[in-house]
């Protein structure tokens, strides 16, 4: 069978409006609504020039999903992991409703998140950029986020799809995974992401099963496009196409951003050859190739004379595109061109990020340490406290109005004495586009400083009533982190102040999970990941027991070799071939099958308040629960419900225990509360080969409590 018979059969209906515009266009009109070009006013990430003859506008692409990402500031939120650790989708609804604000204020038309691919393994460069190790809570935020955008107008692009889960070799790299597996982890999400409604999405550098995501008939045709009715555009990560015939029978809808990478830096007036030789070795392990994309150029309109790629594909590809700019109301209003910096700078984005990043604090531990008295001498510790932790390299980096650093807030709020050292030298983040361009000269800068001395920091801490400790790491997209211990010597920081003061708080901002050797040794811990623009007045706010931590962990934290895929097989693969072995064995899912301890298991976080759990009752679908507050003051818990389903047929293996639903409520001191979950049939059901998905006869036991290793209460249902 040629390509063309093998094309993707899955064509939308458009509009008549839209139809006729399809039946007008010549073939380089086609071209022109489906190939990306540079945007002329050098601001959007993305750019389709759009059909002057017949008034279709253009279409402007910026990066997410921390932010709008333009030449110019947008408010920079915190990581999604921080989100996610919120256990509130209905804030990612309202940072949606934010940066889609913020990219119409930029003139832009479509953002490019969120991002959303499952966290297998802790060293991923982009776990900051997505959210969670459990597909429920990923959907979740997906979703909500994907609503949030769109309320806007503006058209939502959730990204890799799919199976995307690290950054090493990330264009190249096979990930060999069963269809089950794909069903019941990593597909979820991008499946509630398209139910809310998502206009367009982004595939993946990576291949799944030997076939590039661009090129994915199953995954884009019969699943996305077949199962799922996403009626959006398909488009390909940047550079990430490999064929024009291959990529539009595959089911691709635009390639972006429709040049090489070759002629993408010629165009920047650039020696293409000399960048590839002078890239960061780790950053070019993650980058496509140098001659990648470009493939639409003439190819695809010759594929389409030839027969090889029909010509009903071509004009469903631009029917998507075109039905994504009629939905956005761009085909009757023609926007002013121009932004606005007073509409990208809302009061509230502002205060909304400083909430995310107030909520997505997990309290790991917490031996009465905090709050910190008001009036408590401080001292404040770390080789980055001046600064704002804003994020990761790569495509999410946003510029801010305003960012505010731990040593101003707590020097605001404190009314004690506030103490500074940095006790080591700063860590210096990483940017993948300096590294594309052959390294930062900030590092060679700040080598000249005399370097900060962790005796002047011991010496800080110890005449202090608590030290608080801020440690980072700097992680990057194109290149996955080779270890999750902390860089530098900040774990000798950490001892080192430990031993000086009985008050010792640390605060982590990192990418992700992190090890922790010194935990027993210091009073309170918590994990802020990269907190964007307003982490000085976020972690005050938590410091001081201003805002309760309201964060559950999203990932598992343990110790490095504890986690599973840890074989060069399984990551970062051999001979490009990652073998997904360990199947549904993913995050909590292997810490309870295997019984391996995690340091700080899957749901985690200390509230400033305490909780009881009483009188559970699952009614059909419905799950309820009461949960009081004992303790004298107001706080916030995460209610979560997990499944453990019936052994299946044929001896099929399922994890012991699933996050099936979940609720994050505030609750006042001395206050009760009645919690109703929704078990819906994915919370109990498993992806059979033959049947898709089923739910199999027997006795599930559901159980709620405050994290998957902390159950309060369990009650059997019969199926
Ligand atoms: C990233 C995408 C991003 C695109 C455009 C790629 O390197 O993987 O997430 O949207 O660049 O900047």
């Amino acid at each position: 069978m040629s390509d063309s018979e093998q094309s993707v059969s899955h064509s939308i209906e458009p509009t008549d409006r839209v139809a006729t515009l399809v039946d007008d266009l010549t073939a380089e009109e086609k071209l022109a609504l489906v190939r990306g070009a540079v945007d002329p006013e050098g601001n959007a990430t993305g750019y389709l020039p759009g059909v002057e003859r017949l008034d279709v506008p253009e279409l402007r692409l910026a990066d997410g999903p921390l932010g709008v990402r333009t030449e110019e500031p947008a408010t920079a939120f915190p990581a999604s992991l921080a989100l996610a650790s919120t256990f509130d989708p209905a804030l990612a609804r309202r940072q949606g409703e934010a940066m889609g604000a913020e990219a119409k204020a930029r003139d832009q038309d479509v953002l490019l998140g969120p991002g959303l691919n499952l966290i297998r393994v802790p060293h991923c460069g982009r776990t900051f950029e997505y959210y969670s190790e459990d597909p429920i809570l990923t959907g979740a935020f997906a979703g909500a986020a994907v609503a949030g955008i769109q309320s806007a107008g503006v058209v939502a692009t959730p990204k890799h799809y799919v199976a995307n889960n690290q950054e090493t070799r990330r264009a190249s790299v096979s990930a060999a995974v069963d269809e089950r597996v794909l069903r019941e982890l990593y597909l979820p999400g991008f499946h509630d992401a398209v139910d809310a409604g998502a206009r367009s999405l982004m595939t993946a550098y990576n291949r799944v099963n030997g076939t590039y995501m661009s090129e994915q008939r199953h995954l884009l045709g019969d699943v996305l496009k077949g199962e799922w009715g996403f009626e959006g555009f398909v488009v390909s990560d940047w550079f990430g196409t490999e064929s024009a015939q291959r990529a539009a029978n595959g089911g691709l809808d635009v390639e972006m951003p429709g040049v090489s990478l070759e002629e993408q830096f010629a165009s920047m007036g650039m020696d293409p050859s000399a960048v590839a030789d002078e890239m960061d070795p780790e950053i070019a392990e993650g980058m496509p190739d140098i001659g990648a994309g470009g493939h639409f150029a003439d190819d695809l309109l010759d594929a389409v004379a030839a027969g090889d790629v029909p010509e009903a594909r071509l004009d469903d590809m631009v029917a998507r595109v075109l039905t994504a700019i009629e939905w956005a109301g761009l085909l009757d209003d023609r926007r002013d061109s121009g932004t606005d910096d007073e509409l990208a700078d809302e009061p509230e984005h502002r205060d909304l990020a400083r909430t995310i990043a107030t909520r997505g604090t997990v309290l790991l531990k917490n031996e009465g340490a905090l709050p910190l008295d008001d009036d408590a001498s401080v001292a404040v510790v770390g080789p980055n406290v001046d600064e704002a932790i804003l994020g990761g390299g790569g495509s999410s980096e946003t510029t801010p109005f305003d960012e505010t650093s731990p040593v101003e807030s707590i020097t605001a709020r404190a009314d004690g004495d506030v103490a500074v050292a940095h006790g080591l030298a700063p860590v210096e983040s990483v940017s993948m586009f300096d590294g594309m361009l052959g390294g930062d000269d900030a590092a060679s800068e700040a080598d000249e400083e005399p370097d900060p001395e962790i005796d002047a920091a011991v010496a800080a801490a110890s005449e202090a009533d608590a030290a608080v400790v801020f440690v980072r790491d700097a992680a990057t997209e194109a290149a996955d982190r080779d270890t999750i211990a902390l860089p530098g010597e900040q774990d000798e920081l950490v001892e080192r102040v430990a031993a000086a003061n009985d008050h010792t708080v640390v605060v982590l901002n990192t990418s992700g999970p992190v090890a922790l050797p010194w935990r027993e040794d210091v009073a309170a811990v918590a994990s802020q990941w990269y907190p964007g623009q307003s982490h000085g007045e976020s972690i005050a706010a938590v410091l001081y027991g201003d805002a309760d931590p309201g964060g559950r962990l999203p990932v598992t934290f343990a110790p490095e070799d504890a986690y599973p895929a840890d074989t060069a097989e399984q990551f970062p693969g051999v001979d490009d071939v990652a073998e997904y072995s360990e199947g549904l064995l993913v995050g909590y899912r292997h810490f309870d099958a295997t019984d391996a301890e995690p340091t700080y298991p899957f749901g985690h976080g200390h509230s400033y308040a305490s909780f009881a759990y009483e009188d559970l009752a699952v009614d059909g679908e419905t799950v309820s629960v009461t949960v009081s507050n004992e303790s004298e003051r107001a706080g916030r818990e995460v209610v979560q419900a997990y499944v453990d389903a019936p052994d299946a047929p044929d001896d099929l293996e399922r994890p012991p225990r699933e996050l099936a639903a979940f609720e994050a409520v505030a609750i006042e001191a001395g206050e009760t509360v009645t919690v109703e979950l929704t078990l819906d049939d994915r919370a109990l059901g498993r992806y059979d080969a033959a049947d898709g998905w089923t739910i199999d006869d027997g006795r599930f036991t559901v159980a709620v409590g405050r994290s998957s290793r902390d159950l309060r209460l369990s009650a059997d249902i019969e199926r």
